[in-house]
């Protein structure tokens, strides 16, 4: 069988460009629009996508007045709540949210993600992150974020913790037997008694074990302890590489590192994050975003250019060269991105801040066609095995993505007509996980 694309929608903000909500045709509101999120997540169900993706930010980013005035890329609903409503009008659709390994607590995570496995029917999925806002520690009483090697242990922990309490009751644990009057089997409970370095957790979770067994884990941090997180625990990676050659590096790499680790590298989904802008040509899909592009106002591009950054750009001198940036405690591998996009095509604080207002990662800008033709290319030449959809501006933009570029996908035998299964796991090709404490 030859294999085929996975696709997610990144849905919060339900898009990450700037200048989105300003598009012609768009609904400005549609963050905080149920009416709307619901009629999109039905739209990607019948396109067949694995799963609606909720990212999560605790905090308005940290952004001078002047950005945050213009953006609707920093508010929207929490994950849960949200992702649970969305349950109760879709059947198939996978259902992934965020939840923060270095702001929450293993017991609240892990009966958040079991209630919403069980709510649909085994189609949740967490994106474990170590949060990439520093802003968030002053939300949580802190100061400080943690450091970034502190947050990475935390989390791995966290995850053993997590996926520990999830087995806390064996599959057949609740026998609810009416004539004996035995509601659940106590040789089928474990006590998890975890005494670690960062945390302890009696156990066991007050919830049955998930439909899935374990939802689905995914990871997107990309530096050396987020890759090794992901090659140690991850179902699904979400990424954020510049070019097929990055990809395909970030590709070798993790699933090396399963091997490393013992695991099946096919059991581990790379989904690379890609804005798809599509027209009836190459040029009407580029004046589209050229378009889009022109709606970000310089006080938004310096801004977001500063948290790619993770260092504030606003007093850099807009038509010089990008000056030295030292490490901070942010994201290390943003800071990276930008330094070597400065580099390799020389440009100066304001052009590098225009790119970055915008949408700054991969993108892919063309017909249903020569789009369809990229992604067979990343997914025949180990660079993907599908990706994270962001849309330039919806409707429009999605309904262009299901409408157009699906159909083509599928007509190539690259993207499934009809659900494999019912959970997603299944859509993903995924295992269900043996429960580590009942066989
Ligand atoms: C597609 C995608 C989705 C992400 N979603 C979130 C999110 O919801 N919340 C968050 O704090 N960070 C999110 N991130 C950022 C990563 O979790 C991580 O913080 C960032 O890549 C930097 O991590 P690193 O220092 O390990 O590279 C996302 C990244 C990507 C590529």
């Amino acid at each position: 069988m030859s294999k085929k694309l996975h696709l997610t929608a990144f849905m919060r903000p339900v898009s990450l460009h700037t200048g989105s909500w300003r598009y012609p045709g768009s609904y400005p509101d549609a963050n905080f629009n149920f009416g709307h999120l619901k009629s999109f997540a039905k739209k990607l169900e019948d396109a067949k996508f694995d799963a609606f993706f909720m990212a999560d930010h605790l905090a308005v980013l940290n952004m001078p007045t002047e950005a945050l005035k213009r953006s609707q890329t920093v508010t929207s609903f929490e994950p849960f709540t949200l992702l649970s409503a969305l349950a109760a009008v879709t059947d198939r659709i996978g259902l992934a949210a965020t939840a923060s390994t270095t702001f929450d607590e293993p017991y609240h995570v892990a009966r958040r993600f079991a209630s919403l496995d069980h709510i649909s029917n085994g189609r949740a999925a967490w994106n474990i992150v170590t949060t990439s806002n520093p802003d968030a520690a002053r939300n949580f009483g802190r100061d400080e974020h943690l450091e970034h090697s502190d947050r990475y242990r935390r989390a791995r922990e966290f995850y053993d913790v997590v996926t520990g309490l999830w087995d806390s009751f064996a599959d057949d644990a609740f026998v609810r037997d009416q004539d004996a009057g035995i509601f659940v089997d106590p040789a089928k409970i474990h006590v998890l008694d975890h005494k670690g370095r960062e945390l302890q957790v009696r156990g066991p979770l007050n919830i049955a074990r998930p439909v899935q067994g374990w939802p689905v884990v995914v990871q997107a941090g990309q530096s050396e302890p987020g890759r090794q997180l992901a090659a140690e625990t991850a179902e699904a990676v979400f990424c954020s590489p510049r070019d097929i050659d990055a990809a395909k590096a970030l590709y070798a790499d993790i699933k090396g590192r399963m091997r490393s680790a013992g695991r099946e590298p096919d059991h581990l989904k790379i989904l690379p994050a890609a804005f798809i802008v599509i027209g009836d040509t190459e040029d009407e899909a580029k004046a589209k975003r050229a378009r889009l592009d022109s709606l970000v106002h310089y006080d938004s591009a310096i801004a977001s250019l500063s948290i790619a950054l993770g260092h504030d750009a606003s007093g850099f001198d807009p038509d010089a060269p990008l000056p030295a940036i030292p490490e901070s405690n942010a994201s290390k591998s943003g800071r990276e991105t930008v330094l070597r996009l400065a580099e390799q095509e020389k440009l100066t604080v304001r052009q590098l801040a225009q790119r970055y207002g915008g949408y700054a990662g991969l993108a892919f800008v063309g017909t249903p066609e020569t789009i369809a033709d990229e992604m067979q290319a990343w997914l025949d030449q180990s660079a993907a095995d599908g990706f994270t959809v962001v849309f330039p501006f919806l409707p429009q933009g999605l309904d262009d993505v299901t409408g157009r570029l699906v159909p083509v996908l599928q007509r190539r035998g690259l993207f499934r007509s009809e659900y494999e299964g019912t959970t997603l796991r299944e859509h993903l090709g995924l295992p269900r996980p043996a429960n580590r404490f009942f066989s």
